[in-house]
């Protein structure tokens, strides 16, 4: 017998995920340093989370219904949590029922599971690019091929986009990484073409309620309303979250969709976490109960707005000559694109993180991984003073960069 001990092994993906160079781990290992600026993540400031009225909103459903808060609940979520999200989302055109809602444990679950449910190894899936990176890895274990939509270009048709994949995934309001809003005429054709093609449509709409200037456009789900009544059954998938607005630690997130995919995608929840937690269900009902969102909102519009601005005003003092960028209407982020195509901001992240300022390289955000020319700046986690601070930081960084 060979006395040696033999190392027990973890699976291909996780040994090829930690043998590969991530851009992510290295600024998320750096974000967390205390001398660092964070200009990287997509954080509410922590002084919005309204923790007393919660914290009494806890404290009042464990009291009350102990089995519903400390043991399982049903997969699908409260039914009147699952209730109270159909009501949100209903209009005179648009009839929600409870079995067009599915609970998740957050919105990064709701990706893993529309992962899960629809894509096959190999299978592909249309993606808004830039898109977000935790969709990316979400569906990285699933071995997907991706076709790039381009819904910026004016011309753009979704037909071949469409045609031959699974599933087409947008984020329609202020986008992550972009902070665009999808146009109306593109959002209709969005529709329009997944009506026709019957392929679902993903609208992943954490940011929607941060709209700081104008008036919402309609989202996706409402342009399929039918009128009809009778639960929605077309092929959007609405994908929504307390995270950005309530508070992340939360985990509650929820997705709305066909009765026929709320029951697939209940299914893979089960294999995932059986249920979401029932205290933190019965938190964002509360939240939603007592209308806690809709007075919350104008708070966090009169703390980003100008938080938004003062990242603008920094920019146009210290990096127009290094970048452009467009000023979003909401959300959480700039997306400020190099002027010289030779920059890679790969590579100005290592000479930024010198510098004390962390930021997100574009190629997290790019199904290849291979644009390298922009960056993603956020404008809600710091103060004005922190903001300019990081953009003059970002400013030596470019400046190295140059030189080196
Ligand atoms: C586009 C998008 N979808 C989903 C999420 C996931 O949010 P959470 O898991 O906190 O609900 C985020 C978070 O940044 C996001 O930007």
């Amino acid at each position: 017998m060979d006395g040696g001990s033999r190392k027990p092994r973890t699976s291909g993906f996780v040994r090829w995920l930690s043998s590969t160079n991530d851009v992510t781990r290295v600024f998320l290992a750096a974000s967390a340093r205390p001398d660092m600026i964070n200009l990287a993540g997509g954080l509410p400031a922590p002084q919005t989370y309204p923790a007393e009225e919660l914290a009494r909103i806890a404290r009042q459903a464990v009291l009350d219904h102990p089995t519903e808060t400390l043991g399982y609940t049903a997969i699908e979520g409260l039914p009147a949590l699952r209730d109270a999200i159909a009501a949100r989302f209903s209009t005179p055109a648009l009839s929600l029922t409870r079995e067009n809602v599915l609970v998740t444990t957050s919105g990064m679950q709701a990706l893993d599971l529309i992962g899960k449910v629809l894509v096959d190894p190999g299978d592909r899936i249309a993606v808004q690019c830039p898109t977000y990176l935790g969709a990316i890895d979400a569906w990285r274990p699933r071995a997907p091929r991706y076709h790039a939509m381009r819904l910026e270009t004016e011309a753009f048709d979704p037909a071949p986009a469409f045609t031959g994949s699974k599933f087409a995934y947008t984020v329609p309001n202020f986008s992550n990484p972009t902070g665009r809003l999808v146009p109306l005429d593109i959002r209709q054709r969005l529709v329009t073409t997944a009506r026709h093609s019957g392929t679902w449509l993903v609208e992943d709409d954490p940011y929607g309620g941060l709209l700081f200037d104008g008036t919402p456009l309609p989202g996706l789900l409402d342009l399929d309303a039918d009128g009809q009544g009778g639960p929605y059954d077309g092929p959007v998938v609405r994908m929504g979250t307390v995270s950005k607005e309530i508070a992340p630690g939360l985990r509650v997130g929820w997705m709305i969709a066909a009765p026929e995919m709320i029951q697939a995608l209940t299914l893979a929840k089960q294999g995932s976490d059986l249920c979401t937690s029932g205290l933190t269900q019965h938190v964002a009902l509360g939240a939603l109960q007592t209308g806690l969102i809709e007075r919350i909102q104008p708070t966090l519009r009169a703390l980003y707005r100008p938080r938004r601005d003062a990242l603008i005003a920094a920019l146009e003092e210290s990096l127009a000559p290094w970048f452009t960028w467009e000023i979003p209407v909401g959300g959480m982020f700039v997306w400020a694109v190099a002027r010289d195509s030779a920059i890679n901001t790969d590579t100005l992240l290592h000479h930024a993180l010198d510098a004390g300022v962390c930021v997100s390289p574009s190629s997290v955000f790019d199904v290849d991984g291979q644009f390298r020319r922009a960056v993603r700046l956020n404008f809600t986690l710091n103060a004005p003073d922190r903001l300019r601070e990081g953009v003059l930081r970002l400013a030596r960084a470019c400046a190295a960069l140059r030189a080196a």
